[in-house]
């Protein structure tokens, strides 16, 4: 049987339309709406369809949302200076830099950046205090990305409680906040990495069972244990025809998709999931649109707890 598709696009429309009440009765307070500044250095194609989308659901909920450009040969004192600027600047209660950085700021640059940025106006979660707090289960601003995965699951009423939890992928944006908030939630977590060892049986004994590689159909039939609820965090670009064929098959609509516009989008989890998987996100319209919907989130409980 089709695994129960979780339509993120639809959870996220509704969490906006709780949301824009607040901002509402945030400006009516306080005589200013909530404020996002978004910090984008750089030129990636998806970094600009991400922070559009960001922007443009932030000032659509009737919160302000400006962006600040810097080129990608820009420096890290320049991206510094940045988020200084905006951490004096009363009117922006949330801000964000877009991950990835340009390379040329060095390694360890964005961590540097982001713990620059004002812990009170963190709407991303990456500065150190509110990883640490998350740990803690006191945390105010929690990553996105992750927060949106169990809103999902909680909206989908899917259990958690009890529940053997998989997270592929260990990073700080994903993988480590993810796992977290499971084990927040009482489920029995496993993180799995590069260097796990039979990684597709590990991932097979997941009641829930989260993909956050950034490898395009990595997770396949194989890691799925039949019925579980798989949630795919990835969002991978096909450009090539023969890439499209190795995932997707003819007369599909993807394949479809791929003649008309010359590229697909794909996540981490192979399409043949479907087959096993009791429930899945869809990729787009799954975590992505939830991710955009907690950045709204995170920039009123900000502004909120600012003005406390
Ligand atoms: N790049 C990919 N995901 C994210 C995210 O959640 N926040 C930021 N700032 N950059 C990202």
């Amino acid at each position: 049987m089709a695994a129960r598709r979780l339509d993120g696009t639809a959870v996220a429309a509704r969490i906006r339309e709780e949301l824009a009440p607040k901002a509402a009765a945030f400006a009516a307070r306080h005589g200013r709406p909530p404020g996002l500044g978004v910090v984008l250095a750089g030129s990636s194609a998806a970094s600009e369809i991400y922070v559009r989308n960001k922007l443009k659901t932030v000032a659509e909920a009737g919160c302000k949302a400006a962006l600040f450009r810097l080129d990608e040969s820009a420096s890290l004192d320049e991206a510094l200076a940045t988020v200084r600027s905006l951490n004096a600047d009363d009117t922006i209660d949330g801000i964000l830099v877009q991950s990835p950085l340009p390379a040329g700021m060095g390694k360890g640059a964005e961590q540097q950046v982001f713990d620059a940025v004002d812990p009170a106006k963190d709407v991303d979660g990456f500065h150190a205090i509110n990883a640490g707090l998350l740990v803690q289960k006191r945390a105010t601003l929690v990553a996105c990305t992750p927060l949106g995965c169990i809103e999902l699951l909680e909206r989908e009423a899917i259990p958690i409680a009890g529940r053997h939890a998989v997270v592929i992928g260990r990073s700080d944006i994903v993988g480590k906040p993810m796992a977290l908030l499971l084990l927040h939630r009482d489920a029995t977590v496993t993180i799995c990495h590069s260097r796990t060892t039979d990684l597709p049986a590990m991932a097979r004994q997941a009641d829930i069972l989260v993909a956050a590689i950034g490898r395009p159909g990595f997770v396949t039939k194989a890691f799925v244990k039949p019925g579980a609820t798989v949630i795919d965090v990835g969002i991978n670009r096909l450009d090539t025809a023969d890439d499209v064929a190795r995932f997707f098959a003819e007369g599909s609509a993807k394949r479809r998709q791929f003649a008309e516009k010359g590229s697909v989008l794909i996540g981490d989890v192979h399409p043949e999931v479907e087959e096993v998987a009791g429930a899945l996100t869809p990729v787009p319209g799954g975590v992505g649109p939830l991710t955009i919907a907690m950045v709204l989130r995170n920039t009123i409980a900000a502004a909120e707890a600012r003005a406390q």
